[in-house]
């Protein structure tokens, strides 16, 4: 131990290890200000993490699960009311409101600090505040990021380990003045002397905060998912979004997979559909019955890190080191490998426990076990279920898995260097009018597609579901500026890199979601998704047929999709990819009623692209 810190509750040392001072002093700042009753500086070891989650079994916060089920592994259940990501309450605080643009919540951050400085002080008490160092990206990678958070949630601390690369090594990295983000996160629920805690610290009051300019996060009021699993949505994305604009590289809401034929050509894509629509499965697709000898390998299922390399094409890199998916949905048929990756150490969050001292979650098997334990304590049953519409997990229930545990992980998922990207992919859940699959004719027309993007809303996010919201790059809760700028990087990013005489990667929009007059699905989607893969993969290395050109861009004919495997006939075809001008005459109206919502600093090579699918339309 080393560098004794005062912080006014308590007297403190970092760890030897620990070398820088502007660190140590900021974390003696926050506690003097937050009064936690101590302060605990994780390693990250295989040890901490037991103990820890030891501690939050005796605390009720979270069960053991049985060993001969399930090794290794835990189920937390969180407060009804803290169950999602936060929107309304999450704020981007820059000097002038255009800044952060229309599409998020602005306060000035004076303002705003004076309202957390109030929320914080005293916050901590009767808790342990963790200090939680981890980077971002595989460490030392000159892709990569690290950030300390501080937190007085052992949930947390447990999480970013699987989440992130998190512990000693980062120090190292880190050494006496290198760069962190830094992030301070309570669950708001300070403890009088005596008072007995709850399962679920929260506090009804939230707040999820960025700085971009001086690039700092804050976090009141909530323990859950990207509310307070600070590296994730907050850093990876909001405040990488704004480095990246910065820099010149791109921080995007993306999974990453490498897709290899038979012959070993591999390639990578990178994929972004909002949240709870299928990214963590696109990213483990088994290929299926008719691609004897094609493989699907996963880099990362929710975020990408990209940067241009120096041979002109874009490198990328999963900035996190596990998977927080949505569990409900997901079983051996619609995600076998992610079902593998959850067979033991595994967190687990508000899924519903059985008799036997395992986990349930609708959609896990055909039929749900006789009796339960749901997500909120209560006994639950099929009759039950059926009769109260409650449900046994919550819809947005989640597991927390280290990528490790993935039997598909792509070899290359740690590397440094990323992968080079050769298409970009982007999909919402549409039940009418978008293709199953459409390619941009050239660049500014991808960034079109990608910027009027919409789907219909899930249970990832309080708020309504079901309806469709625009969700540009899926990336409206995640942009941390301007949506219109963020607009104007991409089309940037593509006019740099094609004057160097690099070849861009092309762009795709797809659509997996389409109903037919009874409301069901008509593409199987899931490994089936691979046949719109390998189409995709052949007109990258140009040996795929022209497809047919439409106002929206180019879809492969019935002919040009490899159907071996699957019975799929042209009528059904038809229905998924047909293009409805009257529905187009509507989605465009969309189009405009985003733009004009955007119209500030709007790129005007995109209302130039409207104008031209409006034309077409008229023809
Ligand atoms: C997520 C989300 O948790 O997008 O990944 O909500
Ligand atoms: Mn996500």
């Amino acid at each position: 131990m080393n560098q004794p810190v005062m912080n006014g509750v308590t007297a403190v040392e970092a760890p030897s290890y620990v070398k820088h001072q502007k660190l140590i002093s900021w974390v003696a700042e926050i506690a003097a200000l937050t009064k936690p009753d101590s302060i605990y500086w994780c390693d990250g070891s295989e040890e901490e993490y037991n103990r820890l989650c030891a501690l939050m079994v005796e605390g009720g916060t979270m069960k053991k699960l049985n060993p001969e089920k399930r090794p290794n592994s835990y189920l937390a259940c969180s407060d009804p009311s803290d169950v999602a990501r936060v929107e309304d309450r999450t704020f981007i605080c820059t000097d002038n409101k255009e800044d952060a643009g229309p599409t998020n919540n602005w306060m000035a951050p004076a303002e705003m600090r004076a309202t957390m400085n109030g929320l914080f002080d005293g916050a901590m008490r009767g808790r342990t505040m963790y200090v939680v160092p981890f980077s971002m990206g595989p460490l030392g990678s000159p892709i990569a990021h690290i950030g300390v958070e501080l937190s007085d949630s052992p949930y947390v601390a447990v999480n970013m380990r699987i989440m992130t690369r998190m512990g000693r090594a980062v120090y190292e990295v880190l050494g006496s003045d290198g760069e962190f983000v830094p992030c301070v996160h309570t669950v708001g629920a300070p403890l009088e002397p005596g008072q007995k805690d709850v399962a679920w610290p929260c506090n009804p009051t939230k707040y999820i905060v960025h700085y971009p300019q001086t690039r700092e996060i804050w976090s009141y009021g909530s323990g859950y998912g990207g509310n307070a699993l600070l590296g994730k949505k907050c850093f990876a994305l909001r405040i990488a979004s704004n480095m990246g604009r910065e820099e010149g590289w791109l921080a995007e809401h993306m999974l990453i997979l490498g897709v290899e034929n038979p012959e070993g050509k591999k390639h990578y894509v990178a994929a972004a559909f909002p949240s709870a629509c299928g990214k963590t499965n696109f990213a483990m697709l088994i290929p299926p019955a008719g691609f004897e000898g094609w493989k699907v390998t996963t880099i990362g299922d929710d975020i990408a890190w990209i940067k241009p390399g120096a041979d002109g094409r874009l490198y990328a890199i999963n900035p996190e080191a596990g998977y927080f998916g949505v569990a409900p949905g997901t079983n051996s048929d619609t995600n076998y490998n992610c079902m593998a990756s959850l067979k033991d150490n595994t967190i687990f969050t508000n899924v519903a426990l059985t008799d036997d001292g395992d986990v349930w979650w609708e959609g896990m098997t055909k039929e749900p076990p006789a009796h339960l334990i749901d997500w909120q304590g209560k006994d639950w049953t099929p009759a039950i279920g059926k009769e109260t519409g409650r449900k046994a997990a919550h819809p947005n229930a989640r597991f927390t898995v280290s990528a490790t545990s993935n039997p598909v992980l792509d070899p290359s998922w740690d590397d440094p260097a990323g992968v080079p990207i050769s298409a970009f992919i982007f999909g919402g859940r549409r039940s009418t009018t978008v293709p199953l699959v459409t390619e941009a004719r050239d660049w500014v027309e991808g960034v079109y597609m990608a910027a009027t993007m919409g789907s219909e809303t899930t249970a990832a996010a309080t708020g309504q579901q079901g309806v469709v919201r625009r969700d540009p790059f899926a990336m409206l809760p995640f942009a941390g500026y301007n949506m219109s700028e963020y607009f104007q990087h991409w089309l940037e990013i593509g006019e740099k890199l094609s004057a160097t005489g690099a070849t861009l990667p092309r762009i795709y929009c797809v659509n997996w979601f389409r109903t037919d007059e009874n409301g069901r699905f008509v593409w199987p989607g899931f490994g089936d998704n691979m046949r719109v893969l390998k189409w995709m993969l052949e007109r990258i290395e140009g040996k795929a047929s022209e497809g047919v050109e439409h106002l929206f861009g180019v879809t492969p004919r019935y002919e040009d999709m490899h159907w071996d495997g699957l019975e799929f006939g042209r009528d059904k075809y038809e229905k998924i990819t047909s293009i409805d001008n009257s529905a187009w005459e509507d989605e465009l109206k969309l189009h405009s009623e985003l733009f004009d919502k955007l119209k500030h600093k709007l790129p005007p090579a995109l209302e130039a692209a409207k104008g031209k699918l409006e034309q077409r339309l008229k023809a």
